[in-house]
């Protein structure tokens, strides 16, 4: 094989493929980053607590280096993200009284913030996630929404609508998706369309959905994938793939977090056969889709920092366990020496 080639030359006809990088992580591992791909997401560093902690101080500093690094590179920018219920800005959600704000306030807040960010980048940044994860991640189907201040504030989900409606304002030329996890579990699946067909026939302006794809071995079955993506695809929409890695230790749907160390065999030939097929079967079913899928990001650069590593097996949505402990999950398609593994040369088909 021609090892200078990277998985951006082996999918250049399909998707662009990305990967989450941090400040750190563009320093020190950029030759991989400039070999293999060709779209970032700063993995924190564009979140609304980290870049706007307060209310009149932006930290652009790692964004503004992530931003030169890829545009130094021609490397595409994916935003993530202008609103979300965690690493969120609670400033902006307080009111002068030291109480909940107004809505009215908030939503001037939020306005300013969408504004101030996206005309930095202008130009430069080619999508973004503007809400990521409202959606109620329970599998009961009467529970649409994620309880959060944003949802009680507004009592309802039009801070959604609202959040579109400034992007679009700001740059409309920048694609904007709604941003999800577990988005192919069938009752999660279903609210999500719900939401998307809603927006859609309300004039909200959402370009597309971005499956965020914290997998494992197992999940998602290939019948769950299709439907889920054949659904947003019927609304006309693009889909990217945001954060895809595929972690050897599942935690069942629901399952309450270890509160001791879990046993760690190890990343076992049994587990890395099981993995390699797992992205094989992945890859096939994307690259089907290709004339929908915009980009495929993995979420970090290689099995020697993945964040699943802290998250005692669980991945998005778990519950995190109180006492932090390492539970390797060896993810992605770079080893935890950088080093290519079987998985990437199935899913490149060499
Ligand atoms: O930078 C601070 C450091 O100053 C502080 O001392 C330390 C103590 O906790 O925390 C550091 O911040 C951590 C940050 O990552 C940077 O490493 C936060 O605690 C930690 O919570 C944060 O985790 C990030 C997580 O989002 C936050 O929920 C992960 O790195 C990041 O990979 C993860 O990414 C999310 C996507 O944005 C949305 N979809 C799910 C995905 C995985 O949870």
């Amino acid at each position: 094989a021609d090892l200078s080639k990277g998985l951006k030359d082996y999918f250049k006809n399909d998707f662009f493929v990305g990967v989450a990088v941090g400040s750190r992580s563009i320093r020190t591992d950029s030759a991989l980053i400039i070999r293999e791909f060709n779209s970032v997401t700063a993995e924190n560093d564009m979140k609304v607590g980290v870049i706007h902690p307060t209310e009149n101080t932006y930290n652009w500093k790692n964004a503004d280096d992530i931003v030169a690094f890829a545009e130094r590179h021609k490397i595409n920018i994916r935003g993530h993200n202008l609103l979300w219920h965690q690493q969120n800005a609670e400033w902006m959600l307080v009111g002068p009284d030291g109480k909940q704000a107004s809505k009215e306030l908030v939503l001037k807040r939020l306005k300013e913030h969408i504004f101030t960010v996206m005309n930095r980048y202008k130009g430069k940044i080619y999508c973004w996630d503007v809400v990521n994860e409202a959606i109620d991640d329970s599998q009961d189907p009467a529970v649409m929404y994620r309880k959060t201040k944003w949802l009680e504030i507004f009592n309802g989900p039009e801070f959604i609508d609202a959040a579109f409606r400034f992007a679009h304002e700001a740059d409309p030329k920048a694609k904007l998706y709604y941003n999800e996890f577990n988005s192919e579990r069938e009752v999660k699946r279903e609210k999500i369309f719900k939401l998307i067909k809603r927006l859609k026939a309300d004039g909200v302006p959402i370009d597309g959905v971005g499956f965020q794809a914290h997998w494992s071995l197992d999940y998602p079955t290939v019948t769950q994938l299709r439907t889920a993506l054949d659904q947003i695809v019927s609304l006309g929409l693009e889909v990217q793939i945001t954060e895809l890695d595929v972690t050897i230790h599942p935690r069942p749907l629901g399952a309450p977090a270890p509160t001791t160390p879990p046993v760690d065999a190890g990343f076992t030939p049994d587990l890395e056969a099981r993995q390699v097929a797992k992205y094989k079967e992945i890859f096939d079913i994307l690259r089907a889709y290709k004339k929908n899928i915009k980009a495929v990001t993995f979420w970090n650069v290689s099995d020697r920092g993945s964040w699943l590593d802290s998250r005692g097996g669980g991945s998005a949505g778990d519950a995190k366990p109180a006492t932090p402990m390492i539970l390797k999950a060896y993810p992605l398609l770079f080893d935890v020496n950088g080093q290519r593994k079987k998985a990437y040369w199935a899913v490149v088909n060499n």
